[in-house]
């Protein structure tokens, strides 16, 4: 069960090859997956890139590495191992065992939370499409491509628990899953945040940071679903997705490194002038990219989010080391909301509400506790160069286009301000024409092994071992 076929025309570790309808449906779509990649995968021409391969799901050493043509790459089907006694952990069915097949009075509610979390994958490499003709080094165009193939992969994954458990309503959806495309006008992604682009490697970094970490707390609740075949495949995928956090956090630290060494070897804020990047722009990219991001965890308060609990379709974040009944029913929770102002006015504040209904809020609460511990760090770098300057997380209710503050404006800092003045004062918090322009014009290709681009630093280590100035990747 645990070593994936690679005699297989689609590797898997599911037996595939025991359901010949399955198995038919799966090759029927590979084309059309194969075309996708072509067309709106990576633009840029390669002979081969490094990447890792699963080749085990078990704990240790399920990865390969090698030189292979991004085309070839054994995209497949891999689920975490079986526990044939796992059992429900939360919600109405708690305590019976996981369901192998997808109960009928769910099977509309399972098969949207999976084709939203399906879309996102495809999502983020269309977005990410043009960013090898700029990469700052082959070591962070060898990352960007493994990260490609990795939501590839994703989206392999998803498509799969739609072919095997929904029927021709599932095949359709993959399908629909390969003909949306980002930002496209009349086929647009699901979420907002896959529709922006991703038009340089500072948005890239700060993307992998923030908006991956989104993923990540999506797929942590998928892995608890009482459907066991979505649960051990968001378990396998969350394996592969601690690279990309790798990518986003180290990506976003080498930056500030950079900009925190010309600052002090020049004893200047300018650093624009020296071919880095400006803190403040950092700064107003990490706003961007952040509160995008927060509003992906969607409304504070979602009847529909405390269904999918109740039934056991998606549970909380680590909610097996939550001490409390997993049912939520006689709990409450405080929110984020407008509340009404002794002026007459609403302000911002918080309002207590059901648990069950405050789940979406319980959950973004642990991601912007881990967005947290990424500003720690590149703090830490700042301090460590004996810089005054910090970076913040911007206030919840800052760029909002989602929830309880989707219809004021804020600041960074949490003050409420009339449109007219944040009209005004937008452009110091979220990246300018200008701003972008800039960071544009330091997007240069830089393809020569062990050389890298004068607006980052040097990774501290290369990867599985290699060094840095390794050849991670032939161009053609
Ligand atoms: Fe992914
Ligand atoms: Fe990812």
């Amino acid at each position: 069960m645990t070593m994936p076929d690679y005699d297989e025309k689609i590797p898997n570790n599911v037996a595939l090859a025991d359901d010949r309808r399955l198995q038919r449906a799966l090759e029927s779509w590979q084309p059309d997956f194969l075309t996708w990649w072509e067309t709106m995968g990576p633009a840029l021409p390669t002979r081969d890139v490094y990447l890792r391969t699963a080749v085990s799901v078990g704990r240790e050493g399920w990865a390969r590495f090698g030189h292979v043509p991004m085309r070839d790459y054994r995209w497949g089907i891999f689920l975490a191992e079986p526990n044939p006694d796992r059992r429900i952990a939360f919600g109405r069915h708690k305590g019976e065992p996981a369901w192998q097949k997808v109960p009928g009075e769910y099977r509309a509610e399972l098969r949207r939370l999976i084709v939203i979390q399906g879309d996102t994958e495809p999502a983020s490499v269309e977005q990410q499409r043009n960013l090898g003709a700029t990469a700052p080094s082959l070591y962070d165009l060898r990352n960007l491509f493994q990260v490609n193939v990795e939501e590839g992969r994703h989206l392999w994954a998803m498509v799969y628990l739609l072919q095997a458990y929904f029927g021709r309503e599932g095949r359709e959806e993959a399908e629909e899953l390969l003909h949306r495309n980002s930002g496209s006008a009349d086929a647009p992604r699901i979420l907002r945040a896959f529709n922006e682009e991703t038009p340089d490697w500072l948005s890239f970094f700060m993307f992998t940071y923030f908006t991956d970490r989104d993923g990540k707390y999506q797929l942590g609740t998928l892995k608890e679903s009482a459907f066991d075949p979505l649960s051990r495949t968001c378990e396998f995928m969350l394996k592969e997705e601690a690279h990309h956090m790798f990518v986003g956090t180290t990506g976003v630290d080498r930056v500030v490194e950079r900009t925190a060494r010309v600052m002090v070897e020049n004893d200047t804020d300018d650093v624009a002038a020296h071919g880095a990047i400006p803190l403040p722009v950092i700064q107003k990219y990490l706003n961007f990219h952040y509160s995008v991001s927060l509003d992906l965890f969607g409304g504070e308060t979602s009847a529909n989010v405390a269904n999918y609990y109740t039934a056991g379709l998606k549970g909380r974040w680590m909610e097996e080391r939550r001490k409390d009944d997993h049912l939520l029913t006689g709990d409450s929770i405080m929110v984020d909301a407008l509340v009404d102002a002794p002026n007459g006015e609403q302000s911002i504040g918080q309002a207590e509400v059901s648990a069950l209904t405050g789940l979406n809020t319980d959950l973004r609460r642990e991601y912007v506790a881990d967005c947290e511990s990424g500003v720690k760090r590149w703090n830490r770098i700042l301090e460590g160069a004996g810089l005054a300057h910090r970076l913040a997380l911007p206030h919840q209710a800052f760029n909002r286009k989602v929830g309880a503050f989707a219809g004021i404006e804020a600041s960074p800092g949490g003050e409420k301000l009339p449109a007219a003045e944040w009209e005004l004062r937008k452009g110091q918090w979220l990246p300018t024409d200008t701003d972008k322009t800039f960071v544009r014009s330091l997007m240069r290709p830089v393809y020569e092994r062990g050389k890298i681009a004068a607006w980052l630093a040097p990774p501290r280590a290369g990867i599985n071992g290699k060094p840095f100035d390794y050849d991670y990747v032939h161009l053609s």
